[in-house]
């Protein structure tokens, strides 16, 4: 039997591969996730995210120099909040000279060329590891939402480049853009956590900042009433469609590589930038098997990444970023 066409003709060599690779993963595909924490010329390792540590603003400053070096143009800043700060209503995320604000300025300050995604979010200063305030034992969305447009501010008067709301409430975006609007922050952009799901893979990522919903029968004992469910998928291109309506610059999908079916199907539908955010429990998967031997960990972060980007994310936010950056500048 002759076989006219053969896939594997262009499978040959590495040379014919290369012409025909059609996603090539690069360092202008990653944002850095980056934990910061108060103090000085400190480091401490996060234990479920090997690799990955907590460190105080100058050397937050110093890694960011590193980054920056490495082609990496974009991070994504975590605060860990002391206890002492906490609240019901996250006050602390909005002080002028708070932890955020500070890391912003002084990072915006040594490397003006990365741009600085602060993490907009209620749970890392809340006494109840929530992303919402909380009025007679549940969440309440719309004093959530002018929290959220006075944290947003504060960001933005700090210098940010991009704010990423990863909270969830309904028409947060719209609110944080008529903010920053009339507050004459006209450029600065949102990358909106559009679709974003109740996950068990956001375990690691809790543990870095203490920032778990607290185990109290008077509050929601888990994120289900904001974060989406992971059994639907048509939902998630309604929670798309709202955010861009609202104003969203940039679009997020999170978590990655469990969640690809639906990155793929908003990247057939709408036209902005995609982003995906390879989670805390994806890496530390990840981690967990190449230390037991059981992967090649340089081959599955390469394989990992460029898997999301073949469905179609424009930007990776990803715990690996370092790492991969530092394979691909081989
Ligand atoms: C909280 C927030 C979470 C992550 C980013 N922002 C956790 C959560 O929703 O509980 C998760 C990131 C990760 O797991 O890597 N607003």
């Amino acid at each position: 039997m002759i076989i006219y066409s053969r896939n594997r003709r262009l499978r040959t060599n590495s040379s014919i591969r290369a012409l025909v690779q059609e996603t090539i993963l690069t360092t202008n595909d990653f944002v850095m996730p980056i934990f910061v924490m108060e103090g000085i010329n400190q480091q401490e390792p996060i234990s479920s995210m090997p690799g990955i540590s907590r460190r105080t603003v100058d050397l937050t400053v110093k890694e960011c120099r590193e980054l920056f070096s490495l082609g990496i143009k974009a991070v994504n800043l975590y605060m860990k909040v002391s206890e002492d700060l906490k609240d019901n209503l996250g006050t602390e995320a909005w002080n002028k000279n708070g932890l955020m604000q500070n890391t912003i300025k002084a990072i915006k300050d040594a490397v003006p060329g990365m741009i600085v995604m602060p993490d907009v979010a209620l749970d890392p200063y809340s006494i109840y590891g929530h992303d919402g305030i909380i009025t007679n034992g549940k969440i309440d969305n719309d004093a959530t939402n002018d929290a959220l447009v006075k944290m947003s501010v504060s960001h933005a008067e700090a210098g940010a480049d991009v704010l990423a709301p990863s909270d969830m409430m309904d028409g947060r975006v719209a609110a944080i853009r008529t903010g920053l609007e009339e507050n004459g922050f006209t450029d600065v952009a949102i990358v909106s956590y559009a679709a974003k799901y109740a996950s068990s893979f956001y375990g690691p990522f809790r543990n870095a900042l203490d920032s778990a919903p607290k185990k109290n029968q008077d509050i929601p004992k888990d994120k289900k009433t904001y974060q989406m469910d992971f059994h639907n998928s048509r939902e998630a291109m309604d929670e798309v469609l709202k955010d861009v309506a609202e104003g969203a610059d940039i679009i997020m999908i999170k978590p990655g590589i469990p969640y690809l079916d639906i990155v793929s199907k908003v990247r057939e539908t709408i036209d902005l930038p995609i982003a995906v955010y390879h989670v805390s429990g994806e890496y530390a998967m990840l981690k967990a098997a190449a230390q037991n031997g059981w992967l090649d960990n340089d081959q599955a972060i390469i394989e990992s990444l460029t898997c999301i980007k073949r469905a179609g994310a424009d930007m990776i936010f990803t715990y690996a970023a370092k790492e991969a950056a530092l394979l691909l500048n081989q």
